[in-house]
């Protein structure tokens, strides 16, 4: 029996399929690769991963326009991914040394990076400038004259952007929104104007572009098309200043289907803010400036799930009463339902069923309340059984951590037609100590 993804699980990409009921990533049954890398375990798709990211290019490539789509590091920086993603000529948008020498050793070039971030440090700026980062998106007027000294004592000229604030609301959980002016990002963008003139007379910063950035996991439209209206009515105000610039960065924030969700696709938003720009720049006369977005979540969300086994099942009678399904994932490994309570789609590796469906909350063992991956999930669930929590590609590795002593999961790529490739294997006890002193 061959389970269509697309009706059933609209978060699933096409690399992963049920095959006689066993939920397959290409031609690997999830089964096997459980035994193989035990679980936790992160499993992504190659195939996955690169569609998504061609997506942007192709759709910014059929407009004819400029535009450099750079991937957002903090969203899972594993080497594998980066090079991946750096061999299809991706850029990327980095927030700390730490994600740029993770770039460069996976392959990637500095000139095509921008580092963004609202409290980056002196030994930071310093490095991204010794490293020849393409562009550097200041958020303070303390962060800009910090770059001009370091600059100067680097006897060279830093290419920056302001990113203005521009108190739109992306109408998306409250802690990943960005471009409010209650948000500690960028300039408010009644005084980036200021910061700009500021800039200006600095003699070792070189302005290249503005930049924003509003938030994550945004499904809508209308507030990257807002958005961009008020920083297109912010260059036209800069240009009146005498003040040029080479590109605007319309920063990343894409979102995806985790549930029902029914964002924009790639194309869709291309066509929306690619062709807001080229008419703007048609009705004034003057060239389209290039495009830069920052995309992280769009690109790598859909492409991983995180496997992970029934340890325990606690049923209860009484239908007020909670059952728990106790999982041998947990809050380390994959934190957005206890920070966000955000919801990942949990489904049975195998679809033979024998038990009934009930209702499970499923949740980890680490020593808290707030430990749940899903709640309330109709399941049919033996002791033992597989589950994914889909969608995990995106901020899901990138923010586990070693609580409760936890060893951090592997992660594997699946290519089709080649060898599942260990791309990261599970931590050990000694790498939980290895930077402890007795
Ligand atoms: N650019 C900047 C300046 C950012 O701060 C971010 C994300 C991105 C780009 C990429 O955004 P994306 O395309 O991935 O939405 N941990 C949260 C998401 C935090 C996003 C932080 N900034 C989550 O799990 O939902």
């Amino acid at each position: 029996m061959t389970r269509s993804h697309a009706t059933n699980y609209p978060m699933l990409p096409e690399a992963f399929a049920w095959r006689q009921g066993e939920l397959h990533c290409e031609q690997h049954s999830l089964t096997e690769l459980a035994s193989q890398f035990q679980t936790p375990c992160y499993i992504y798709s190659a195939r996955a991963l690169r569609s998504a990211y061609q997506a942007f290019a192709t759709a910014c490539e059929s407009l004819g326009a400029n535009v450099d789509i750079l991937y957002a590091v903090k969203a899972n920086p594993n080497l594998s991914i980066l090079s991946e993603l750096a061999a299809l000529g991706a850029g990327f948008d980095i927030v700390s040394t730490g994600e740029m020498k993770r770039v460069l050793a996976a392959g990637g070039e500095a000139r095509k990076m921008v580092f963004s971030g609202v409290g980056k440090t002196d030994a930071e700026l310093r490095e991204a400038l010794e490293a020849g980062v393409g562009c550097i998106n200041l958020e303070s007027l303390s962060e800009m004259l910090r770059l001009n000294q370091i600059a100067a004592t680097l006897n060279s000229r830093a290419r920056v952007s302001l990113r203005v604030n521009p108190d739109i609301d992306a109408k998306t959980h409250p802690y990943i929104s960005t471009g409010l002016k209650s948000n500690k990002f960028g300039l408010p963008i009644d005084q980036a104007l200021q910061g700009y003139r500021q800039a200006k007379d600095l003699s070792h910063l070189q302005i290249i572009g503005v930049d924003c950035h509003i938030g994550s996991q945004i499904t809508e439209l209308s507030p990257f098309l807002d958005a961009a209206d008020r920083v297109l009515t912010f260059v036209e105000v800069l240009e009146a200043q005498g003040i040029q610039i080479d590109h605007i960065d319309l920063g990343g924030g894409l979102g995806i289907c985790y549930h029902d969700e029914t964002p924009p696709s790639p194309e869709a938003l291309m066509q929306a803010l690619v062709g807001k720009v080229q008419a703007w720049a048609s009705a004034r006369g003057r060239p389209v400036p290039k495009l830069i977005f920052e995309f992280g979540r769009a690109i790598v969300g859909a492409a991983g799930v995180l496997l992970s086994r029934v340890v325990a099942l606690k049923p209860q009678s009484s239908p007020e009463a909670t059952s728990f399904a106790i999982i041998d994932a947990a809050m380390n490994d994959l934190m957005r339902p206890s920070l966000y309570e955000a919801w990942h789609e949990i489904l049975p590796v195998r679809q033979d069923a024998t038990e009934s469906a009930r209702s499970w909350d499923v949740v980890g063992p680490v020593c808290e309340s707030g430990d749940w991956l899903g709640r309330q999930r109709q399941l049919s669930l033996r002791e033992g059984d597989l589950v994914i929590l889909a969608s995990a590609g995106a901020y899901g590795s990138s923010m586990a951590s070693n609580y409760n002593s936890r060893p951090r999961p592997a992660e594997v790529m699946i290519e089709p037609d080649a060898p599942p490739r260990l791309i990261r294997r599970r931590e050990t006890y000694e790498d939980l100590v290895s930077a402890e002193r007795l």
